[in-house]
């Protein structure tokens, strides 16, 4: 069987970390988290897993795997909950990795696109090949061509996971402007936390990205925060991460239990949600 190579080092290979992080916790929550699929993907790629295997085996490294699979069951639910009232939106994938969002929430008439930097999409194309209505579109999020791909005339659902971190600020700030004047109605959900987690982030996850100031990066203390950057915003709301969708505090052990509020309180990880006008400016 081919495998495909993940460069060590690179902003690409952050992607490792949520993929590997929902196999580990498909194996120790099964309760919590069944996915297959993220196993049948790590065994696709050409990597040496064991530097991660080892560092989820402790309690901190195991929360780490728990958070990323908790953060795709909360973008799940806004997919869904959006499709309810917009069966046949554009469901985007910014940022996608190797992440089957769109999959999990097909309904069977939305259209699913999955947007990421060209070698990503290399591998996606070969490990999770588009199905029907579905795209993946090679591009930078910086550039506003992706824009032009997303046909968003029965709505669309934007949502990003782990990737705003790797951002400038004033990138995120131009990204979401664009985007709220562009897709009028459109909604847009991404994970963030505060400064603090971001600068512990760097110890971790944004050092393999070569990240180490996070001075000029994205964080926030309060969605609140959002509210004037666009008049094109109607509405700013923001969940807890691990409790806002749903709540596994009962599920887990007691250092999972600290973790958990340690991140709600001290981190501020939450879920954003952000409705754009109809009648944008
Ligand atoms: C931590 S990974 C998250 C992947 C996926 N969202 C998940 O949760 O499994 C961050 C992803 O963002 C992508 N990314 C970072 N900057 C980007 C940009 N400017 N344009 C498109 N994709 C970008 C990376 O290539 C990487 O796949």
């Amino acid at each position: 069987m081919t495998k495909y190579h993940i460069e060590k080092n690179t902003v690409q290979e952050t992607l490792i970390i949520p993929l590997y992080g929902r196999k580990v916790c498909s194996e120790k929550f099964p309760h919590l988290f069944k996915d297959p699929e993220a196993e049948r993907i790590c065994d696709g790629l050409d990597y040496n897993f064991s530097e991660k295997g080892k560092k989820m085996e402790s309690g901190a490294g195991l929360f780490g795997a728990l958070e990323v699979a908790q953060r795709q069951y909360d973008i799940a639910c806004e997919v869904r909950d959006y499709l309810k009232t917009h069966p046949r939106a554009a469901v985007v994938n910014l940022g996608c990795g190797l992440d089957d969002t769109f999959r999990k929430c097909d309904n069977g008439v939305c259209r699913g696109y999955n947007i990421d930097m060209p070698d990503v999409i290399e591998i996606r194309n070969a490990l999770l090949p588009p199905a029907q209505r579905e795209t993946n579109l090679a591009l930078d999020l910086n550039d506003d061509k992706w824009m032009d791909r997303i046909d968003a005339g029965d709505g669309a659902i934007f949502y990003a996971t782990g990737v705003f971190y790797y951002f400038k600020l004033e990138d995120v700030k131009a990204l979401f402007c664009k985007m709220a004047r562009r897709f009028p109605g459109a909604v847009l959900a991404f994970d963030a936390c505060n400064r603090r987690g971001a600068r512990m982030m760097t110890k971790t996850w944004l050092k393999e990205a070569g990240i180490t100031d996070v001075g000029t990066f994205f964080s926030l203390e309060s969605a609140s925060e959002l509210e004037g950057w666009s008049a094109d915003f109607s509405e700013v709301s923001s969940k807890s991460y691990m409790r806002g969708y749903r709540d596994i505090y009962c599920d887990v052990s007691l250092l999972h239990k600290l973790m958990i509020r340690f991140c709600d309180s001290l981190v501020k990880m939450i879920i954003v949600k952000i409705r754009f006008r109809e009648d944008a400016t």
